[in-house]
């Protein structure tokens, strides 16, 4: 695109609305124990808006089939047809145990890129991820000691290693770098899910987070690849096969388990919108808030060409809403 063009649509600030409703409709069902129910609230809310979208998309990455949850499918055409074409990352919700126990940061996300350039992870649920902020662009290898990676980000943040804070996911899988990190004297925030947000903290300046380190989903991989593209950070990962057979299944399906995933490779284009809302309350986002008349929404929208963010908060009058959305809010 040339450097002097007039900015065009900003689709985030449409996608927002998606985001929201899925946040809302989600919200309701925070601390009463019922994943799936949250789930399908916020996949139904996050159609419904979807469609409504003057865009041609595409989902890539749908909801994962490890806890078969009420999916918005892989290669389900959303969008009310008109261009632009897009690829679509969705995640109604990132944390739906966080939401079914009342516990904090689980958000609802949606990127969108031009067709054919994000990651298609296939059936392959796991990767590696190290993820950071602009100030450590650059200074990352997925493959290289914990060591050598917190080293490196301490020194181009002007930090001691054990002036850094690493998330990380709590999960048995992580018993070894957690020790490795505590070895090197780094502080960490353990979150009992959603590494989305988690890798967003590391591009969010108020956060105090350094680096995402760990294994997650691929499905949040991209999705926080599209939203780092755009705030200038970066993520690299790596597929991570659960078992020999995942790995002989994917072998021949043609994916290589040794590669290297750049953010080139997770997202090949500038040209990124991300949208997320607040479900609960966290360090990035505070979640949704009900009030005798309305509810009360937080939300980020960023945009690749541009780079900027906006953070948005909403108020929705439910009463309105009622008369005319098929969405219980
Ligand atoms: P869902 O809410 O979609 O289940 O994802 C939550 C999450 O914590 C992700 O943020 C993370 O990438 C993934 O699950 C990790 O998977 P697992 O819970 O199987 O370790």
């Amino acid at each position: 695109m040339c450097e002097t063009s007039v900015p065009t649509r900003n689709l985030a600030l449409e996608l927002v609305r998606v985001t929201e409703a899925a946040a809302m409709a989600a919200g309701r069902f925070m601390g009463r124990g019922d994943k799936k129910a949250a789930d399908q609230a916020a996949v139904d809310a996050m159609r419904l808006v979807l469609n409504t979208i003057d865009m041609d998309g595409i989902i890539v990455i749908g909801e994962g089939e490890k806890d078969e949850a009420p999916m918005l499918y892989n290669g389900e055409h959303v969008g009310t047809g008109e261009p632009p074409q897009v690829d679509l990352a969705v995640d109604p919700i990132d944390g739906t145990r966080p939401v079914a126990n009342g516990l904090p940061n689980a958000i609802a996300t949606v990127a969108v890129a031009p067709r054919g350039t994000m990651f298609d992870p296939g059936p392959f649920v796991y990767m590696h991820k190290i993820a950071v902020g602009p100030e450590a662009r650059g200074m990352i290898d997925v493959e290289a000691p914990v060591e050598v990676n917190l080293r490196r980000i301490a020194r181009v943040k002007g930090k001691d290693v054990r002036d850094l804070t690493v998330v990380i996911l709590d999960r048995p899988r992580h018993e070894k770098l957690i020790a490795e990190v505590r070895r090197l004297g780094a502080r960490i925030r353990l979150i009992p899910d959603g590494d989305v947000a988690g890798a967003l903290m590391t591009a969010w300046p108020d956060s105090g987070i350094d680096v995402l380190l760990g294994i997650g989903g691929t499905p949040e991989g991209v999705l926080a690849a599209c939203a780092l593209r755009a705030m200038g950070g970066e993520i690299q990962g790596k597929l991570y096969a659960r078992n020999e057979d995942e790995l002989r299944r994917g072998q021949e399906m043609g994916y290589d388990f040794d590669k290297v995933l750049t953010m080139d490779d997770l997202v090949a284009s500038n040209d990124v919108f991300f949208a997320a809302t607040g479900i609960t309350d966290g360090e990035l986002l505070r979640g949704v808030k009900y009030t005798g008349d309305g509810a009360r929404t937080y939300s980020l929208v960023v945009r690749g060409l541009t780079g900027t963010v906006r953070e948005v908060i909403a108020f929705h009058r439910l009463e309105k809403l009622r008369r005319f959305s098929p969405v219980d809010y």
